[in-house]
């Protein structure tokens, strides 16, 4: 059997280029290599989420965003995650392997508390509802960013710990973490993100993202003066869409002067604007067939289903509920 590779994606309102190049791409060139189990992680929303209307919103649109930038239901498994609620089923059984102190070393509830704040205990208990995920499905590889590691690590120790008790229930995943997949600025050069509202978005507006563009922090070289293209922010986004010839003509230009800033993001946003053309062009065409998305969402949950199911069962079995 082929490897089995697993993403999740939490639905939190608009996705940007930095989730595409650091998530996404990645994501969906992994088709091409392993059997590819992708699912929507709606019920880790909930952690931090309680407006149910944002809720579905949040979760419709990150499937039409997956649709749309490639992620293609006839070569892998897309679901959303509470479809399958046989995962909150295995969160349980999971919890009572899993200590204490192991959620507590955890950075998403250190930071909480750090942060003085008093987190509820499905923010404490996140990994372990990860930990179903990534074991419900049997997989081999997960592939993350860094921010994520440790909860496949904690994924990991959880399955050790279970079959080690109870008899060999999970396959133990190992994490894979893309150390070429660089940090994406955003339009004030820190890291983008969504948190920082610096980003730029995939699927808005013309109007709106060429603002974004127009607005990315420069200094007050003028127009006349040569350039360094390796400390502009626009030249670091440029560059990562554009093809080398692209990128090389834009570096020349910043270096023999002559070229404004404002000419510069000019070009990033006829790049940016060309380059998710196809994918502006899909979601539009998914958006005017929402039958056809709800009938992917219900053939994936039942692929999902199939692998689900049989986990479960053998797990009931072990635990002796069944
Ligand atoms: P945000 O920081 O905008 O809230 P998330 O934390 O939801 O984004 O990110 C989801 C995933 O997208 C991350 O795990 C990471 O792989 C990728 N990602 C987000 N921002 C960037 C970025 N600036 N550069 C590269 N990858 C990113
Ligand atoms: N926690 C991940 C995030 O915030 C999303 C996620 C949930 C996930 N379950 C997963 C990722 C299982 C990989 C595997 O981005």
């Amino acid at each position: 059997m082929s490897m089995r590779i697993f993403s999740g994606i939490k639905p939190s309102g608009m996705i940007h280029i930095g989730n595409y190049l650091g998530m996404i791409r990645p994501m969906v060139e992994s088709q091409r290599r392993g059997d590819l189990f992708c699912f929507i992680a709606n019920m880790h929303s909930l952690t931090t989420l309680s407006d149910a209307n944002m809720m579905r919103q949040y979760t419709n649109d990150a499937l039409l965003d997956l649709l749309a930038l490639g992620i293609d239901p006839e070569k892998s498994t897309l679901w959303i995650q509470s479809d399958v609620p046989e995962v909150a089923e295995l969160t349980w059984y999971l919890n009572n392997v899993t200590t204490v102190g192991l959620l507590e070393r955890c950075h998403a509830y250190k930071d909480a508390i750090a942060k003085g704040l008093a987190p509820n205990n499905g923010l404490f208990s996140y990994p372990v509802l990860m930990a179903a995920d990534i074991l419900l499905y049997q997989s081999d590889r997960v592939p993350v960013g860094k921010d994520q590691k440790q909860h496949v690590e904690v994924a990991r120790d959880i399955a050790i710990r279970f079959n080690n008790t109870y008899g060999n229930a999970f396959t133990i995943p190992e994490e894979e973490i893309a150390d070429e997949i660089a940090v994406i600025p955003g339009i004030d050069g820190q890291k983008m993100s969504k948190s920082y509202n610096n980003y730029i978005e995939i699927f808005g507006a013309e109007k709106p993202i060429k603002k974004k563009i127009m607005s990315i922090l420069t200094d007050a070289t003028p127009v006349e003066a040569p350039k360094d293209p390796d400390t502009s922010i626009i030249y670091a986004i440029y560059k990562l869409f554009g093809t080398q010839e692209q990128s090389t003509a834009l570096a020349d230009r910043f270096r023999a002067g002559g070229m404004g800033y404002g000419d510069a993001k000019k070009q990033l946003f006829e790049l940016l604007w060309e380059y998710f053309q196809p994918f502006r062009a899909k979601r539009e065409e998914l958006v005017a067939n929402m039958d056809y998305v709800a009938s992917l969402r219900k053939s994936g949950a039942e692929k999902a289903r199939q692998v689900a199911s049989q986990t479960i069962d053998s797990v009931r079995k072990l635990v002796g509920v069944l």
